[in-house]
């Protein structure tokens, strides 16, 4: 017997709806239709509307907050698709929530972001697409592929032409160097390290400024602001280091909790970059620039589809 081509399809949970349009329309793909409400008592309930059979479907939900609403609820897709004879799964999960609890701190603690991998397989997903997931060892906890893209080149041609000359890019700890690294490879600029204490989940300490920054605009980069507290940290640092500004800040994920927007006005930087991976509220903001990661996230798709390689969606 022949094989049938298998259609790809995008199906949208509730976490970010715009984003998973504006994937659709670059891929000039329809959205599976799909109803989800939640019962009186809070939980999901979940219809897909048309047939997923053979599909190749490609379930577009960041974890963002709140996390474990769409955490269930991607679950609840992956399950409806999975039971309706879906013929692969894909969760794109641009923002990967718990991805920060990716070890034990202490004793009698969970490794919550390995539990979230274990439930996103265990409903049947065959893959995961996700962005600048926070620590690299998280692919070790699936047993089946994922994919971290990277915002980085995305963010740095947005900044590109609004950088001054010996503008310093500056980690925020030990583990954003990589990162910064990358985008000091693609702005040609120098990279600066902080070393960083975390006092408490919203508290944090800078204890020393590896590298110059007298007299230099500087580039803070990290892949999330939650509370903001890392970033106005870093900005105080800097700053009693003798940087001048602006001083500009790139993340790829602004969770921009409650209060973090007022943080960072009051720390006084002049422009902060983050992308659509999660949804952004703030509407009036003129220091705010969102970059959309639709395209590289329909790239990402129209390659899988093509049973295509994402190496080169690093370049
Ligand atoms: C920490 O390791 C992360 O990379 C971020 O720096 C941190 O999670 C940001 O959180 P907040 O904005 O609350 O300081």
């Amino acid at each position: 017997m022949e094989g049938r081509a298998i259609k790809p399809a995008i199906l949208a949970g509730t976490a970010h709806p715009a984003l998973a349009a504006a994937i659709a329309q670059a891929l000039d793909l329809p959205l599976s239709a799909c109803r989800i409400e939640r019962f009186p008592d809070g939980e999901v309930a979940i219809e897909l509307r048309e047939p997923v059979r053979r599909k190749d479907m490609f379930i577009v939900q960041p974890t963002a907050p709140p996390v474990n609403e769409h955490l269930v609820e991607l679950l609840a897709l992956v399950d409806a698709c999975r039971r309706a004879a879906a013929g692969r799964i894909t969760a794109i999960v641009p923002y990967f929530g718990y991805a920060r609890s990716d070890k034990r701190a202490g004793h009698r603690e969970p490794i919550t972001a390995s539990m979230v991998a274990v439930l996103l397989q265990a409903v049947g997903v065959d893959q995961v697409v996700t962005v600048d997931l926070h620590a690299a060892q998280i692919e070790g906890f699936f047993h089946i592929p994922v994919d971290s893209l990277t915002a980085v080149p995305v963010l740095a041609a947005a900044l590109h032409d609004y950088l001054p000359p010996g503008t310093a890019i500056v980690s925020p700890d030990a583990g954003r160097v990589r990162m910064a690294s990358e985008y000091a490879h693609r702005l040609d600029a120098p990279v600066v390290v902080l070393h960083k204490q975390r006092i408490s989940g919203t508290e944090t300490h800078i204890t020393h400024v590896v590298g110059d920054v007298r007299d230099r605009p500087c580039l803070i980069i990290d892949d999330m602001i939650s509370t903001g507290g890392t970033i106005v940290e870093a900005v105080t640092a800097l700053r009693s280091a003798g940087a001048r500004p602006p001083i500009i800040v790139a993340a790829t994920h602004g969770l921009l909790l409650p209060g973090a927007q007022e943080k960072l006005v009051a720390a006084g930087i002049d422009a902060l970059y983050v992308t659509d991976s999660i949804p952004i509220a703030i509407q009036s903001w003129p220091q705010l620039h969102v970059v959309s990661i639709a395209p590289l996230l329909a790239q990402a798709i129209q390659r899988l589809i093509g049973d295509g390689s994402l190496s080169e969606l690093w370049r």
